[in-house]
């Protein structure tokens, strides 16, 4: 089978202005396959989100290439990048930014849907399948953003990423703003949603907590300094990790 995604030495290197430059990703290659859940781990500043940044052309790589779906999209830009949009979608750590403050999370959720011809009365209909799909009851789709908690929120940012049927949903440090059980209930609907989707929706999960991995994730990449260190499904890598920083990371946190 074809992987939904694959990276060959993406590499980002960030000017120093006169200093020394910095590599911040460093030739990092990987393939998430069709309905995995693929973790990404690593110490503060080890490049988790520069490398997902690449992945969802919010920032260019230096060098290397990405290809979702068989396309390249290591440089897709504009009308390319609206296509690349309804395959590839992201969830952040503060859900809040996924909406404008001054719209009701109802009309940010169905944004998408009226841009690819949904009428307005057909986007309404489908909001509240995507809000009642993750929990949330009809009246959220009038509410502002301020109006709801972060787990709500961040409920409705998932309603939001998953509108336009995505094959690759990119959480970046999704459930890392909120406390304990809303994470957890965080987690159950993304693992819901896994077992909805089957092989049509995969999972790139940029997490701290690698317990939160283990229980979610398919596979694991250990990141160190901008380097893939190490991969392996989680109990290989928390069980029996090969590389000493992948060690230090696991004991400093279980
Ligand atoms: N725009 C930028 N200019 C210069 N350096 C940057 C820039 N963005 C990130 N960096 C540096 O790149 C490194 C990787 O940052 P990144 O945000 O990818 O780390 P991370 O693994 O996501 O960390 P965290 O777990 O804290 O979210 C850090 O040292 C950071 O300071
Ligand atoms: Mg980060």
């Amino acid at each position: 089978m074809d992987p939904i995604l694959k990276v060959d030495n993406l590499t980002k290197v960030f000017s120093g202005n006169g200093k020394d430059d910095f590599v911040a990703v460093d030739h990092a290659s990987f393939e998430l396959m069709r309905g995995e859940c693929l973790g990404i781990i690593g110490e503060s500043g080890s490049g988790k989100t520069t490398i997902v940044n690449m992945i969802s052309r919010l920032l260019d790589p230096t060098e290397g290439t990405i290809i979702l779906d068989n396309e390249d999209i290591t440089k897709a830009s504009g009308r390319e990048l609206r296509k690349v949009y309804k395959k590839m979608q992201m969830v952040f750590q503060t859900p809040q930014e996924s909406f404008d403050p001054r719209c009701r999370l109802g009309d940010g959720i169905g944004e998408s849907l009226r841009n690819n011809d949904f009428s307005k009365r057909d986007a309404r209909k489908r909001v509240i399948e995507l809000l009642s799909e993750c929990g949330l009851s009809e009246e959220f789709a009038d509410r502002y953003p301020h109006q709801v908690s972060g787990g709500q929120c961040q409920r409705a940012a998932i309603a939001r990423a998953l509108a336009i049927k995505p094959s690759l949903l990119i959480c970046d440090e999704a459930t890392s703003a909120l406390d304990v059980t809303i994470q957890k209930e965080i987690l159950e609907l993304l693992n819901k949603l896994r077992m909805e989707h089957g092989e049509e929706l995969s999972i790139l999960f940029i997490c701290h907590d690698i317990a939160l991995v283990q229980q979610f994730c398919d596979r694991v990449l250990v990141f160190y300094k901008g380097r893939l260190v190490e991969q392996g499904t989680p109990d290989e890598i928390i069980r029996n990790p090969k590389d000493a920083y992948t060690r230090r990371l696991i004991d400093s946190v279980l």
